[in-house]
């Protein structure tokens, strides 16, 4: 999915999209909760904001040339890039696995290939290639692709409106990455709060970390098979959902028709604001203006409810919250050492 491809043919969703927004009150005044306390948890030793420091003093402002192109000549490339790196650290840790490309004439299918992460949009893939190459023309064989994604999503989340905040490196590219792996690992749109508490929770991290991390979805798209079931059929009851405003309903039904609607057809998380990382998307959810159930469901329910109106209120708490959150994220399954780990040349292809 790219901007341009979105604006053609999701381009009368969009247009009622935004003409819904207008009308549409704002609830964050009735808001009043306590404040959030952003988690922080001890890194793994081996990584470090000066881990280049010797060997790729400019590997940030390598990286930092492609996707500063890149935004401006593929902004979908920003939240495509946020989410690659979501489904690069929940399966098999953050190490460039899900970079990997299915060897020709292989039976098992890499990470990449598996049917979750079909929708990650090309334009992050290529970005990733294009920072590679940048950074091994300067410092050849010495950066992991694992780090350079970390970097990237970073710059994007920043390029977008959200926070910069500083990258630990380290991460050593991984020897795995097999679709069959990528199912159990990652939560679905239609997961359950229970759910996407265990799936979190199985990578170190916590209810507070699920919500301020679905924070991401305040930028980017989503197609209508992500949600259609709520327009019509929620849960077997030939009714739809009932936590979603009526509003909203009439706007993604004139895009998403039940059956035999375009499948490239996609609508925006973050109904008021689309295009700027805020703290918009908990208002929404506050508003049941949600788009995915999951989403929906962290305002509803009472182990979420409290830090969804705590972000909804607070947009340097959102970003300060994310920024750790992120870091925490970052850290999962980190490789290092030959055992598990490579620097590829090419983070397409195996050493
Ligand atoms: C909490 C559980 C989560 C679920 C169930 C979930 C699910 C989804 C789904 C279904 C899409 C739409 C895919 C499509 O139709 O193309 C999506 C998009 C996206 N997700 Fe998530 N997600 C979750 C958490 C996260 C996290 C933790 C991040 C990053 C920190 C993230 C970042 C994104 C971004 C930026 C997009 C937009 C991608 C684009 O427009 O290209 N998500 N997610």
């Amino acid at each position: 999915m790219s901007f341009s491809a979105f604006s053609s043919s999701s381009f009368t969703i969009f247009m009622f999209l935004f003409f819904f927004l207008l009308i549409l009150p704002s609830s964050n005044s009735l808001l009043n909760s306590p404040s959030i306390n952003a988690t922080l948890r001890r890194q793994p030793r081996q990584l470090s904001v000066n881990y280049y420091a010797k060997t790729c003093p400019k590997v940030e402002i390598l990286v930092g040339s492609v996707t500063s192109q890149m935004f401006k000549d593929a902004p979908a490339s920003g939240p495509a890039t946020i989410r690659l790196f979501f489904h690069d650290c929940f399966v098999e840790g953050c190490d460039g696995s899900i970079l990997i490309s299915t060897k020709p004439g292989s039976k098992e299918l890499a990470e990449k290939d598996a049917e979750d992460n079909k929708d990650l949009a090309k334009e992050a893939f290529e970005g990733m290639n294009k920072a590679k190459a940048v950074v091994e023309s300067k410092c050849p064989g010495v950066v992991s692709c694992a780090d350079i994604l970390a970097i990237a999503t970073r710059d994007f989340v920043h390029l977008v409106g959200g926070p910069y905040y500083q990258v630990k490196k380290g991460r050593w590219d991984g020897k795995i990455s097999k679709a069959s792996r990528v199912h159990q690992n990652l939560p679905q749109s239609n997961s359950t709060v229970d759910q996407l508490l265990k799936f979190f929770s199985s990578k170190g991290l916590t209810p507070e970390d699920l919500v301020v991390l679905s924070g991401a979805h305040t930028i980017g798209f989503a197609h209508c098979k992500q949600f259609v079931n709520r327009l019509y059929d929620y849960k077997g009851t030939k009714k739809p959902d009932p936590s979603m405003d009526p509003r909203l309903l009439k706007a993604l039904k004139m895009s998403c028709p039940q059956f035999g609607g375009n499948v490239d057809i996609v609508a925006p998380f973050d109904v008021t604001t689309p295009f700027s990382f805020d703290n918009a998307y908990y208002g929404n959810l506050e508003a049941k203006l949600g788009l995915l159930a999951s989403d929906q469901a962290l305002s509803l329910d009472p182990r979420t409810k409290s830090f969804v109106q705590d972000l909804a209120k607070d947009k340097h708490k959102f970003f300060q919250a994310f920024a750790a959150a992120m870091d925490k994220m970052g850290s999962i399954g980190v490789k290092r050492g030959r055992k598990h780990g490579e620097f590829r040349k090419d983070c397409t292809m195996h050493m």
